[in-house]
C-alpha cells in the first residue's frame, strides 16, 4: 500500500474526525513532511481533505473523487447518449460550456467540475464551489427543444428537476425560494444560473446553458454567506456513493425533454415546493419593497402576488425577489 493509500485508510477510519499530523505520522511510521505530501496528493485527486493548523487533517465523508465510471450505472439511456465531461477543476462550468456552445457543441453536452475557481451566480455574485463536497454542473440545450418556449420558464423547470433529484436520491425535501434557490432548513443549498444566446435569424433562443450548483456536504462557507448557505448533509455524513448517484439523477432529469415542458404539471410541481406559497412575504422589486401574499406562478412563468392594500401583480423572475416578511 502506498503512503497515500495508507493515509486515506486511516482518515476514512476516523470518519470525519481530525487527526493531527503528529498522530498520523506516528500511526503510519512516517515523517510529518511525508504526511503533508501524501495529503497534498489526495487533495489533487479530488478528496476533500481539510487541514486546519491546530486540528490536523480530516477527510470529509462521502468526498471521494467523482468518476464518470461511477455515474454510468445510474444514468438513463438518454443521458448515456449525451456528451458528458468531468473536470477536476474549472473556473466555471457555465463559462466553459458557453465557449463550447459557440463552437457548435451539440444539444445535451454536459460539463461537471469537482471544483470551480470562479463559480458564478445570478446578479454577478460568486458561487462558492469547493472541491469534492458539492456538485457543479452545466448542460447545453439547443434545437427543437427550445422552439416556442418561454426563456424564463427554463429556470423554474430546472428548480423542479433539481428538487426531484434530491428527493429521489437523498429522501430530503428542499423547498424552492423564488425563483431558483433550493432551500433546506432555512438555508440555500442549491443555485441555478441559466444563460442564453438569442438567435439572430428567428429571434428565438439559439442555445441555453443551465448551470446548477448543489452543496452536498460543504461545511465551511465564506463569512459573507455563512448565515445563508447550507448543505444537504450538514451534520450527518452522506453515503459514500451519494455524489455519483445524485449527479446521475440530476443529469437524467436535465437531459430529459419532458423536464423542459412548462405546463400545468410543472407549475403545480413548482408551487408544491414553493416557499411562502399562500403566505405573506416581503417582495423586493428593484428599490421598491412591499408586503404581499404569494399566490403562485402563472403560465408564463411569472410570480403571482397579491399586494397588501389591493392589487394582483405578475412579476418576471428577473425583477422580483422574495424574503421572509419584515
Ligand atoms: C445563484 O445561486 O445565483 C446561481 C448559482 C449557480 C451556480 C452554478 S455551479 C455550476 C454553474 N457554473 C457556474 O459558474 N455557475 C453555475
Amino acid at each position: 500500500m502506498s503512503t497515500k493509500e495508507k493515509l486515506l485508510e486511516l482518515l476514512a477510519q476516523a470518519r470525519g474526525q481530525s487527526l493531527s499530523g503528529e498522530e498520523i505520522a506516528k500511526a503510519l511510521g512516517l515523517s510529518r513532511a511525508a504526511v503533508w505530501k501524501a495529503a497534498l496528493a489526495l487533495r489533487q485527486e479530488g478528496y476533500a481533505l481539510e487541514a486546519a493548523p491546530r486540528r490536523g487533517y480530516a477527510l470529509l465523508p462521502g468526498s471521494g473523487p467523482l468518476r464518470l465510471e461511477a455515474l454510468l450505472p445510474h444514468l438513463s439511456a438518454e443521458a448515456k447518449r449525451a456528451e458528458i465531461q468531468l473536470f477536476q477543476s474549472l473556473e466555471s462550468t457555465n463559462q466553459a460550456l458557453k465557449a463550447l456552445a459557440l463552437q457548435e457543441a451539440p444539444h445535451g453536452t454536459a460539463l461537471l467540475a469537482e471544483e470551480q475557481t470562479k463559480g458564478r451566480g445570478r446578479f454577478g455574485r460568486a458561487f462558492h464551489s469547493p472541491k469534492g463536497t458539492g456538485l457543479y454542473l452545466s448542460i447545453l440545450l439547443r434545437g427543437d427543444l427550445l422552439k416556442g418556449k418561454i426563456p424564463s420558464a427554463f429556470t423554474l423547470c430546472a428548480a423542479v428537476a433539481a428538487c426531484a433529484a434530491v428527493e429521489e436520491v437523498c429522501s430530503l425535501r428542499p423547498q424552492i425560494k423564488w425563483v431558483n434557490d433550493l432551500m433546506l432548513n432555512g438555508r440555500k443549498v442549491c443555485g441555478i444560473l441559466s444563460e442564453a444566446a438569442q438567435s439572430l435569424e428567428g429571434g428565438g433562443l439559439d442555445w441555453l446553458v443551465v448551470g446548477l450548483g448543489l452543496n452536498v456536504s460543504t461545511r465551511a462557507f465564506p463569512p459573507e454567506i455563512e448565515a445563508l448557505a447550507g448543505s444537504l448533509y450538514e451534520d450527518a455524513s452522506p453515503p459514500e456513493d451519494l455524489r455519483p448517484r445524485l449527479a446521475a439523477a440530476l443529469l437524467n432529469r436535465l437531459l430529459s425533454p419532458q423536464t423542459w415542458a412548462f405546463g400545468p404539471e410543472t407549475r403545480a410541481e413548482y408551487e408544491k415546493r414553493m416557499l411562502f406559497l399562500g403566505e405573506r412575504a416581503l417582495v423586493r422589486l428593484g428599490e421598491e419593497r412591499f408586503q404581499a401574499r404569494i399566490e403562485g406562478v402563472d403560465e408564463l412563468g411569472r410570480l403571482l402576488v397579491e399586494k397588501e392594500g389591493g392589487g394582483g401583480l405578475a412579476l418576471a423572475s428577473s425583477e422580483a425577489r422574495i424574503e421572509a416578511p419584515g
